[in-house]
């Protein structure tokens, strides 16, 4: 394990998140070595897959299937996104495509992603490819304005798009506005609950941003070797958030309930009573469920609470609620 190239990588992440998006450029390669790559996948990816997997779980759980063909992995890194998704269809796919300014990256990926799907067709991606599903994984924050733009008109020649990015405020602020440029053309299909415009574009939800967190394998929290990367890391592996986008441009894809809701971030538990920051059809806003009115679900939501649920509303109180995922 290359543990000061994981320590640069992920300083170097933190500072990504920190810039102001105005001042953000396009940054020179910076995976240095095999060991680096090899180190990276083994471990900041893996916990990129576990937010992956989580994305993955739900969509399946909808009946999601993603168009077959062509997948294209874009900022590919060591690949997990690629082949996270690729190993969820196995059939799906005839062939995987990446894309990365790295050479040593696409060269790790390709090599990884061989191994991880036999049968599977990879190659570097060319500029006149057009994917079936585009995937984009940990990108934004280390485009240029300039470098978003071909992006997106390649992201509009897909059929659909799974994009999966860290869990901070001006990421998913970022991802929103994809989200916002690409909808006339796509379905919004998760996290979003509706095809409108994103209720966190109202003037009152300046301050929330649109997350959530990954489902992180139970051994994580017990083996030595995970517990000696969030030392060295200084990560919480219990907590993983992150925000995502799935969109997708098939009329029969499977579209949002509209008699569901998506909990942005955690709820907030008070003595007798939680708040829950919820995104339905009517908009994004802090629900109130008082624990006297449904203590089975109170109790749930506490222990481990769900990202999808239909609540029974009266008005800005949840009275009750089914979990869907
Ligand atoms: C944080 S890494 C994420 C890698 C991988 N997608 C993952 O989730 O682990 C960002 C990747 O995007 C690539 N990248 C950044 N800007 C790029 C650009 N303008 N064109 C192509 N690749 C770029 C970097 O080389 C790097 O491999």
């Amino acid at each position: 394990m290359n543990w000061n190239a994981l320590r640069r990588l992920r300083t170097r992440f933190l500072q990504f998140d920190e810039r102001e998006q105005g001042a953000k450029a396009d940054h020179t390669d910076y995976w240095r070595s095999h060991s680096e790559l090899a180190s990276y996948d083994f471990t900041l990816a893996e916990r990129i897959g576990w937010k992956w997997d989580t994305v993955l779980t739900e969509l399946k759980m909808r009946g999601w299937t993603p168009p077959g063909g062509t997948l294209l992995d874009w900022g590919c890194g060591t690949g997990v996104a690629g082949r996270r998704v690729a190993a969820a269809w196995p059939q799906a796919f005839r062939r995987l495509l990446l894309a990365d300014r790295s050479v040593p990256a696409l060269h790790f990926a390709a090599e990884r992603a061989r191994e991880a799907v036999p049968g599977l067709e990879v190659r570097e991606a060319a500029p006149a490819d057009t994917p079936d599903l585009l995937v984009l994984s940990h990108v934004l924050n280390e485009l240029s304005p300039g470098a978003l733009e071909p992006l997106l008109a390649l992201a509009a020649r897909a059929q659909s798009i799974l994009w999966v990015e860290p869990g901070t405020h001006p990421v998913s602020r970022q991802l929103i506005a994809v989200r916002e440029r690409l909808l006339p053309q796509f379905r919004a299909v998760s996290p979003c609950t509706h095809q409108a415009a994103c209720g966190m574009l109202a003037a009152d939800n300046e301050r929330h941003w649109c997350h959530h967190f990954a489902r992180v394998p139970g051994f994580v929290h017990t083996d030595p070797g995970w517990g000696r990367f969030a030392q060295a890391l200084e990560l919480d592996l219990s907590s993983v958030p992150f925000s995502y986008l799935v969109l997708d441009r098939r009329p029969d894809a499977a579209a949002p309930d509209p008699a569901e809701a998506r909990v942005i971030g955690e709820p907030r538990f008070y003595k007798g009573f939680a708040k829950i920051l919820s995104c339905q059809t009517d908009g994004v806003a802090e629900r109130v469920l008082q624990k006297r009115d449904a203590p089975e679900l109170f109790k749930a939501l506490k222990k481990a609470p769900g990202s999808l649920y239909r609540w029974e509303r009266d008005a800005e109180k949840i009275r009750g609620g089914e979990q869907i995922f």
